[in-house]
């Protein structure tokens, strides 16, 4: 039982630093808040059965983000801490239980706020003038905003109040309206910019924008919601329903949406009451925050390492919505994977319009068994794409058809195909689709496989979206005149065309291995292709293979033979690699793989310590990409000992055997003299 607990303990810790990764260093989330606080309190859970399993870097002892390094760090004066969550009434019970126990009150008075989704922020004014402003970072240094800030016209230079402190940290929150990221949106379509998810992801894209002039261009706003460090303390109001009405006296925005409750009774009443409202408010609030009111109070209380026992944030379910199914499409992913997506009537859902739902896959479909015209739940959890919950099957018409996945693919019509065993159905159409095209160009350009050095990923998207090529075989045939005709080079261009032609023509010269590998046929990495290469010895040969003969080829078993002869049997696959093979381009086996020659060819390596540049997986690779053989122990059939620092024992028996030394760049002379 406690093996499985600690399994699925370090399943969340792994799961839940990434998505901080996703969220706070790369304002993309992955997963729905709603999905993350369920991933964070199960993490909670076991560690309240298991406090020994507790390391430091868990998420539970430190408040989520990292720094983003190309903003200047700022230290912050008090640390900006972040909320316990509750998800349901009972949570919430328990709060208000211990606070009254933690205090020894039988009555608290709580003041209760909306719980914003945007990011913190702490701003310091010293004297009433402002200073500095920065980001939560990982509660204890954040990043310099203060450029981006001063763009934000709702922010005071100068607090409006004669009776001001020394020194204030203001904390609250910068977000973007429904309206500001509607109008944002439709300049970004209108400039062929990148649009942006939701408001939180605009808003902080743009707080942390490095030109300001850019974050000038984007209204932002900000709420204030409490203070970090105060001199002098005696500054500091009696309650927190007091400070908020102070932020408005020294000209900072507040919400109206406040109230001062004594119950938990009145806790539940303020949830439903914005609960009720949520959808009509011109921002998205992700739940309403409870804090204790009097601060004398709140101190008594203190904290648990990362958030306040005075405060909780009780976070709304994810906004669901009824609406109606317009048509089931496919979308074609870069590999080939096939989405089925459901066209929606449009709903507002949380505040924000949604058209189009994932339905992730052939079998959530007809788990869920969803058709064209059904009415359905839309549930929008905060920041990833909708989803359809359920059907309303009570409303379904009798005419509705059960879904099924087309055989043919609807951008290409080649066949779809599902491999046994795999959820995920596929367009068989590889290099001849063009939802597939770009990605597979790239991929044949790659440095592992053709190497064509400058085809950069914006360069095949153009020359493909202009049609000057449609498979990798174009490449082939492009010519000076066409790729000066070609939009994107003008005259000054002239020496890029001729290095990229002549990257072209040098990518000609390889191994009949990398060419396999560059047609980008699913499951062939390198080292497969490597033994088809071996044992067909031509991409001729390659044409005509069959299950039968793949199957006897190293480490192909059905699923990877299957994978190959799907490729094969597709007619515009078989055109590509004849094109290819009519233009030169058929290497044999041998040609360039043949390493016999190489002075590391057959030679047995031992490697002991540590290297100055490689790392130990790099050493052996080299090694063994020139035909040596790499081994664990030192024996008299050794050829060489590859020996860093602090070697130990190896090093002194290699010496007794009289065996040959060799350093990291000794070693690399060698690969390189081949
Ligand atoms: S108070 C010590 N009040 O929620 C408590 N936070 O998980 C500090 N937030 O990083 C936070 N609305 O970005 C507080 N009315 C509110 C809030 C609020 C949104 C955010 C804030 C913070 C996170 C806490």
């Amino acid at each position: 039982m406690s093996n499985t607990a600690k399994i699925r303990y370090e399943y969340l810790l792994e799961q839940i630093k990434l998505h901080d990764l996703a969220y706070y260093k790369f304002d993309n989330p992955t997963i729905s808040d709603y999905e993350y606080d369920e991933l964070y309190r199960e993490l909670i859970n076991i560690e309240k059965s298991h406090p020994d399993w507790i390391l430091s870097d868990s998420p539970s002892q430190k408040v989520s983000g990292e720094n983003n390094a190309t903003f200047t760090a700022v230290e912050h004066l008090s640390p900006m801490l972040s909320l316990n969550n509750g998800l349901n009434s009972l949570d919430i019970e328990s709060f208000d239980r211990r606070c009254k126990e933690g205090s020894n009150l039988t009555e608290i008075e709580y003041c209760c706020e909306l719980k914003f989704d945007g990011l913190a922020i702490s701003l310091l004014y010293e004297n009433g003038f402002f200073v500095r402003a920065a980001t939560r970072g990982d509660g204890l240094v954040g990043e310099n905003v203060t450029n981006n800030v001063l763009t934000i016209s709702s922010i005071p230079r100068e607090l409006k109040t004669t009776n001001r402190p020394t020194r204030v940290e203001i904390r609250g929150e910068v977000f973007m309206s429904h309206q500001d990221f509607k109008d944002l949106n439709d300049r970004q379509e209108r400039l062929g910019l990148k649009k942006f998810a939701n408001p939180r992801n605009a808003a902080a894209g743009s707080l942390r924008q490095l030109d300001h002039h850019i974050t000038a261009q984007r209204k932002l706003s900000f709420f204030a919601y409490g203070v970090g460090d105060i001199v002098p303390e005696s500054k500091r109001p009696r309650t927190h329903m007091e400070l908020l009405n102070q932020f408005e006296e020294m000209g900072f925005d507040i919400c109206t949406e406040k109230a001062v409750v004594n119950s938990y009774i009145g806790l539940i009443d303020f949830y439903e009451r914005i609960g009720r409202k949520r959808n009509l408010l011109p921002y998205d609030i992700d739940g309403v925050v409870y804090k204790v009111n009097d601060y004398k109070v709140q101190n008594k209380l203190g904290f648990l390492s990362r958030a306040p026992r005075f405060a909780i944030a009780h976070k709304f379910p994810p906004a669901e919505e009824i609406t109606r199914v317009l048509a089931i499409e496919l979308q074609v992913g870069r590999t080939g994977a096939i989405t089925p997506v459901a066209r929606l009537e449009p709903v507002i859902v949380g505040g924000v319009t949604v058209t189009n739902a994932t339905l992730h896959n052939e079998s959530e479909i007809l788990r869920k068994d969803i058709r064209v015209t059904d009415q359905v739940i839309v549930r929008r959890a905060g920041d990833v794409i909708p989803e359809v919950l359920s059907v309303v099957m009570a409303s379904r018409s009798i005419s509705a058809e059960l879904f099924r996945m087309p055989n043919l693919c609807p951008i290409c019509h080649s066949q779809i195909i599902k491999l046994d065993g795999e959820v995920i159905a596929r367009c068989s159409g590889g290099l001849f689709c063009p939802a597939q095209r770009k990605q597979a160009i790239m991929h044949f350009a790659s440095r592992k496989a053709m190497n064509i050095e400058g085809l950069g990923e914006k360069l095949i998207e153009q020359m493909i979206d202009t049609h000057l090529i449609n498979t990798p075989a174009d490449l082939y045939r492009l010519g000076f005149k066409e790729l000066m005709e070609f939009d994107r080079m003008d005259s000054k261009d002239k020496k890029l065309a001729s290095n990229l032609l002549s990257a072209i023509e040098n990518s000609k010269k390889t191994t009949l291995a990398k060419l396999i590998f560059s047609l980008g046929i699913r499951h062939v990495g390198e080292t497969t292709a490597k033994d088809l290469a071996k044992r067909f010895k031509s991409l001729s040969a390659l044409l005509e293979v069959n299950f039968e003969t793949l199957i006897q080829v190293k480490d192909v078993g059905p699923v990877v033979a299957n994978s190959i002869l799907i490729f094969m049997s597709q007619s515009h696959n078989r055109e590509v690699i004849n094109q290819l093979i009519s233009m030169g381009i058929d290497p044999l086996v041998d040609i360039v793989d043949d390493l016999t020659e190489h002075p590391l060819f057959g030679k047995t390596i031992v490697i002991t310590g540590t290297l100055p540049t490689l790392s130990r997986d790099q050493a052996i690779s080299l090694i063994e990409g020139s035909g040596g053989i790499v081994s664990g122990s030192i024996s008299k059939k050794t050829n060489y000992l590859l020996a860093g620092d602090s070697a130990g024992s190896k090093l002194e028996k290699a010496i007794s055997l009289t065996i040959t030394i060799l350093s990291e760049s000794e070693l690399l002379r060698m690969i390189e003299s081949k």
